[in-house]
């Protein structure tokens, strides 16, 4: 059934960033909102994985930059913001013990919001005191300091597309007649924030709401450093480029991608509600949106760079073949080491994270 049925007040046309938006979190049709799992390793059971459910080294190595963070900010709080099935929270969680004081959660899907419990409860069962330390939020506070953690969860943001078609540039949106969804192009004074070479036609993304979410996050950590001295980092990890590379001629497809039991397709009008739909995050965008807001950009590097400087490969010495095998696809260039990126932002001007002290790329954006 499709979503837009219950929605008949929508039955014109929509900016895709609207209908990505009902697609993924739509109260009753969305796909975050069913209570099937989104995340795992199995294709019978799941639809796509994570760096997380890959493998438990990802945490325990994320670990030690969170660390870091918190000790140069002054902080023992974690906002973790889109945490999935909890993977996450209970790896770092467990490698930090006491550093944290408070592991909040922030997610828009309640059926991921009982995964994470159930996983926490399970995994924390030894230790209640920890466990005691996660809360869960549906709102976030005027103000906050701390860590913010978030992997994969700016590529779920809803983006806007843009077409350039005969020279013209078009926002595309989404009609619905009688049920039958497709795309129509209305002319637009949007553009993508860098200039695209030629005139061929042209498919992108732009993300207002990726950007504005960063931008949200800027504004309490700064407001919380003026009014009680103590700031915050953000680490966001996910696949994409800065601008150059996100806008390049020769990507004219742009980006956008849905995901079902483990394949990939690129028609997001279809089996609406029970796919992912995501697509690449621009990095430079990121970038200054922080920037605007008053963060310092303290660094950018690639996923594998990333790890292998916070150390992956100490934490593999005792590890068995397949748990190597499942850690390594995390850092090898053509698996998820090069394509994904990490990105540190702070209110911390001179702060150098030891995760970027080989391969720093914040240049490039
Ligand atoms: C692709 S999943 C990644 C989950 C998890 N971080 C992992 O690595 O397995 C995206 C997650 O982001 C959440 N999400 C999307 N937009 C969000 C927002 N604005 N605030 C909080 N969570 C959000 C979704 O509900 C989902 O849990």
């Amino acid at each position: 059934m499709s979503i837009f049925s219950p929605l008949s007040a929508h039955s014109g046309w929509q900016p895709f960033d609207t209908f990505m938006s009902d697609a993924l979190y739509h109260p009753e049709h969305g796909y975050y909102t069913r209570s099937q799992s989104q995340i795992g390793n199995d294709a019978a059971t799941s639809d796509f994985a994570t760096s997380p459910v890959i493998s438990p080294f990802f945490g325990k190595t994320l670990a030690k930059q969170v660390a870091e963070c918190l000790e140069a900010t002054g902080t023992s709080e974690v906002w973790e913001f889109g945490a999935g099935t909890g993977a996450l929270a209970l790896q770092l969680l467990t490698a930090l013990g006491d550093k944290i004081t408070r592991y909040n959660i922030v997610d828009l899907s309640g059926s991921l919001q009982a995964q994470q419990k159930a996983t926490l409860e399970a995994g924390l069962q030894a230790t209640p005191d920890m466990l005691s330390r996660v809360h869960w939020l549906q709102a976030l506070p005027d103000m906050f300091s701390g860590v913010i953690v978030g992997n994969e969860v700016l590529d779920a943001m809803p983006v806007k597309l843009l077409v350039r078609t005969n020279h013209v540039w078009h926002e595309r949106g989404v009609v619905n007649l009688n049920d039958d969804l497709s795309f129509a192009d209305l002319p637009t004074e949007l553009r993508p924030p860098f200039d695209v070479a030629g005139t061929h036609d042209y498919l992108t993304e732009i993300h207002p709401q990726g950007e504005a979410f960063i931008q949200t996050l800027a504004d309490k950590l700064l407001k919380s450093r003026q009014l009680t001295g103590k700031g915050g980092a953000i680490l966001m990890i996910d696949y994409g480029f800065g601008e150059s590379e996100y806008y390049h001629p020769e990507r004219s497809m742009g980006t956008l991608m849905c995901h079902q039991a483990h394949q990939s397709s690129t028609n997001p009008l279809e089996h609406v509600g029970e796919k992912d739909i995501t697509s690449h995050i621009n990095f430079t965008g990121i970038a200054l949106a922080a920037q605007d807001a008053g963060l310092t950009v303290n660094s950018y590097t690639s996923q594998g760079r990333f790890l292998l400087n916070c150390g992956l490969l100490d934490h593999l010495v005792n590890a068995s073949l397949a748990e190597r095998a499942m850690a390594q696809k995390l850092v090898t260039e053509h698996e998820m080491g090069e394509l994904f990126k990490v990105i540190c932002l702070s209110t911390l001007p001179d702060f150098e994270p030891l995760g970027f002290v080989a391969g720093d790329r914040s240049h490039t954006l």
